[in-house]
C-alpha cells in the first residue's frame, strides 16, 4: 500500500508516526473517509471541506488547500490501483513531548493518507439491518470529526455484541445518530432526521440523502424525534460514506414496520445508486423490475 505523509507518497516500510503524534497520544485531530466508486472519488469537495473545517474548529492551522487535498487523494487512488474501496486522511496537531495544551507555533500538523480497498456491502443493503439504542455518553461536539472515537467504539462493540450491525446514541430520550453513521425514520410518507447541530455529524451521505428526498417530492423534516417515536416509525434507515443508504429492519429486537426494508428507503437507494459515478451493480427488486435488467 502506498502512504501519504507531509508532502511524501511511501510505502509501509518507510511509513511510520510518531510515539509522540498528538493524534496517537490525546486523540488530537481530525479525519475524513471518502468513498471511490470505480476509480473516482465521490463527494470529495463536501468531504475536504468539512476536514478543513473540522481542523479550524480545533483550531488545527492547516496549511493545505482543498485543491492539494484533492490532488493528493487522487494520487493514493492511482498509486494504489483503486477501484472500489476509500480514501482515508488524517490531520493531527503533530509531534511533541506530552503536555495537554497546544505545542508552540513551530510544530506543524501531521496529514497522512491511504486508499483501501473496501467492497460495498450489497447485502446489507439488500436484507437490512439490526439496530441496538445505546446511551449517548460522548462529548457535546459531535459535529466534529474528531478522531476521539472512544464513545463510538464502545457503541459499535455494544452492538455487535448483541448481534446489531450498527448502535443508535439516544441522549436525553433523543435519537441522535448512529456510532458511525446518520439515522433518519419515516413516518406517513415524512422522512426525519435530526438536525444537523452539535449533537450529530452532518454527514455528506446525509446531505446526499435529503437532497434526493426533495427530487423526489419526499417530504422533510430535520427535527429530532424520542426512541420512543423511532421504534414505531414505518421505516427507518442510516446512512454513512461506506454503508451507503442501509434499511433498518428490527431496533432494539423490535421489527420495523414489517420487518423488510421500506418501500421509501428502496427508491432512495436507487436513487442514490444512479447518481454514483460508475456502472450499476446493486440489484435493488424495484430497480430490477423496472429496467427489466434482471440477472
Ligand atoms: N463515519 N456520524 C458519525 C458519528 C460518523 O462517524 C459518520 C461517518 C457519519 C456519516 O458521515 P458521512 O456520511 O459523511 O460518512 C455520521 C465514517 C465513515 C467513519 O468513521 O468510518
Amino acid at each position: 500500500m502506498i502512504y501519504f505523509k507531509n508532502g511524501e507518497y511511501l510505502d509501509e516500510q518507510q511509513m511510520n508516526v510518531s510515539v509522540n503524534d498528538r493524534g496517537y497520544v490525546f486523540g488530537d485531530g481530525v479525519y475524513e473517509v471518502i468513498k471511490v466508486y470505480d476509480g473516482a472519488l465521490y463527494t470529495v469537495e463536501e468531504h475536504l471541506e468539512r476536514l478543513l473545517e473540522s481542523a479550524e474548529k480545533i483550531r488545527i492551522p492547516l496549511s493545505y488547500t482543498i485543491e492539494q487535498l484533492k490532488d493528493l487523494s487522487k494520487q493514493l487512488v492511482e498509486a494504489n490501483q483503486l477501484t472500489i474501496g476509500h480514501v482515508y486522511l488524517q490531520v493531527t496537531r503533530g509531534v511533541a513531548p506530552r503536555a495537554h495544551q497546544f505545542p508552540g507555533s513551530d510544530v506543524e500538523p501531521v496529514v497522512i493518507g491511504y486508499a483501501v480497498n473496501n467492497p460495498r456491502p450489497i447485502e446489507q443493503f439488500e436484507m437490512g439491518a439490526a439496530m441496538k439504542s445505546v446511551d449517548d455518553m460522548r462529548w457535546l461536539r459531535c459535529d466534529i470529526k474528531s478522531l476521539n472515537l472512544l464513545g463510538n467504539v464502545l457503541a459499535k462493540q455494544e452492538a455487535f455484541e448483541s448481534d446489531c450491525q450498527e448502535a443508535l446514541f439516544v441522549r436525553d430520550g433523543v435519537v441522535r445518530e448512529g456510532s458511525s453513521s446518520n439515522a433518519f425514520g419515516i413516518k406517513e410518507g415524512v422522512l426525519y432526521t435530526h438536525p444537523a447541530n452539535n449533537f450529530i455529524l452532518n454527514g455528506i451521505t446525509r446531505r446526499v440523502v435529503l437532497q434526493l428526498a426533495r427530487d423526489l417530492d419526499i417530504p422533510v423534516v430535520e427535527q429530532a424525534f424520542t426512541l420512543e417515536e423511532a421504534l414505531v416509525m414505518d421505516e427507518f434507515f442510516f446512512t454513512s460514506t461506506n454503508s451507503e443508504i442501509t434499511p433498518v429492519i428490527t431496533l432494539d429486537g423490535k421489527q420495523i414496520g414489517n420487518g423488510v426494508p421500506g418501500l421509501l428507503t428502496r427508491k432512495l437507494q436507487s436513487a442514490f445508486s444512479r447518481q454514483l459515478p460508475m456502472p450499476i451493480a446493486v440489484g435493488h427488486a424495484e430497480e430490477r423490475v423496472s429496467n427489466g435488467s434482471a440477472s
